[in-house]
């Protein structure tokens, strides 16, 4: 029979994170929202508990976790500060693709020491002019006996000022679209590495995003992850890992957004009663809490499908559309229950909605993700 039931471990791992992030998070994330300010103490903290390389085998120093286990401390992390999560799960974001494609060789001499102590990481797929459109990347990656040489620029790179590793995705020749990428790891030391200025972001102002060039950057080719040409597949199937953990990401703002409406409902009186108990607004109520608990499910059954040994490509597409979609849809109606205290920046509101907007854009615009499952879908149908 299935089971929902947590597992007495899930439970201690999930109130550790709970805790964490009503203690350590919560309390400052209006201040990092309005200041927009990494802060790098919260994050030291999250990697002492071990919160932070979550997918990384213990082998290699991380906290070695299923992507369900990952997924019950992500959403009660992001119920804290949608920001401040996205830059603790960055890193493992950019270090899967060295778990997917790297050899015992690499994971041992790049993990061990990364996870040893506190250190940021960067997942480098993203330009400015492809996008969405990942396959038809620019960044060069010209090869020079035995090293690689990569020129180019990278966009909207969580964490990159403050990474000390980047995995990079280049191409040996852009007319080879997917054909031509090759993966990379590159130390934030290697010459011709340059991060940008921190980008001033709607949302997730906690967390830090920026451009990274790459001016001639040597890389030996003993840093590429995986054969010529693999870089494509191995972006793709280190998303098909990581769009579990945003769906339970936007599933945790998504509660955070229902339990503020519900709180409020209760206190603030309108026509000589609480606005609890208006219709329209129990209804708005009703719906919120389908969502979110449509978003869990289906964000528990992704983690689910993948940690069974599954790809979970479909999976985790919809999860992550549906989830992100439902954080919008209920941090509005949250917005909307406290009225015009709701607009207010004094109120917790507002924030919500703007972290929320973001888990429908990063790791794949919403629009991909349908793409994606409509791909998926058909082919069984043809
Ligand atoms: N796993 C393995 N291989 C896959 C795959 C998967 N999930 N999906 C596609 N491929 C393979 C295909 O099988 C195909 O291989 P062959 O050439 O051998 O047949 C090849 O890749 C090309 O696939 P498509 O024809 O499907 O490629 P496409 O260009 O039509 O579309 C796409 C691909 C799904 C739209 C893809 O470009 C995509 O996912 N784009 C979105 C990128 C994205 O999510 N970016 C976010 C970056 S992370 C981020 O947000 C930053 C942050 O810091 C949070």
């Amino acid at each position: 029979m299935p089971d929902f039931a947590l597992t007495s471990e899930q439970e201690s791992l999930r109130d550790m994170a709970r805790k964490f992030a009503r203690t350590e998070m919560a309390p400052h994330a209006a201040e990092c929202d309005r200041a927009g300010r990494f802060p790098e103490e919260i994050y030291r903290k999250a990697y002492d508990l071990g919160l932070m390389n979550l997918n990384v085998p213990s082998d290699y120093g991380g906290s070695g976790l299923s992507l369900f286990d990952q997924c019950l401390i992500v959403e009660e992390l992001a119920y804290g500060c949608g920001g401040m999560t996205t830059s603790i799960i960055a890193n493992c974001l950019a270090l899967e693709p060295i778990l997917l494609a790297g050899t015992p060789e690499q994971r041992t001499r790049v993990l061990s020491p990364f996870c040893a102590s506190y250190q940021l990481a960067a997942f480098c797929l993203t330009e400015p002019s492809g996008g969405s459109d990942a396959g038809n990347l620019r960044t060069r990656a010209r090869r020079d006996g035995d090293h690689y040489v990569l020129t180019g620029e990278k966009c909207f790179i969580t964490n990159a000022p403050h990474a000390s590793l980047y995995t990079v995705f280049a191409t040996g020749d852009p007319n080879l679209r997917h054909k031509g990428i090759s993966a990379f790891m590159v130390p934030r030391s290697a010459e011709g590495l340059t991060p940008g200025k921190d980008e001033e972001k709607m949302g997730h102002r906690a967390s830090s995003t920026s451009t990274v060039r790459f001016d001639g950057v040597r890389v030996p080719a003993s840093d590429r992850l995986g054969a010529e040409g693999d870089g494509f597949s191995i972006a793709m199937r280190t998303l098909d890992q990581t769009r579990t953990p945003i769906g339970a990401l936007a599933t945790g703002i998504a509660q955070a957004a229902l339990d503020h409406a519900a709180r409020y409902s209760l206190k603030r009186e309108t026509f000589g009663k609480p606005i609890s108990e208006h219709q329209a607004i129990q209804i708005k109520l009703a719906n919120m809490a389908q969502s979110v608990r449509a978003a869990r499910l289906l964000t528990w059954f992704s983690a689910w499908t993948i940690d069974s040994g599954h790809k979970g490509t479909l999976e985790s597409s919809i999860a992550k559309c549906f989830a992100s979609d439902a954080a919008l849809h209920v941090a509005d109606e949250a917005i909307q229950t406290f009225g015009g205290y709701g607009y207010m920046k004094e109120y917790p509101v507002e924030k919500l909605l703007r972290d929320a907007k973001l888990t429908q854009i990063y790791e794949g615009a919403n629009e991909i993700q349908r793409t994606v499952i409509a791909r998926e879908l058909l082919r069984d149908y043809a």
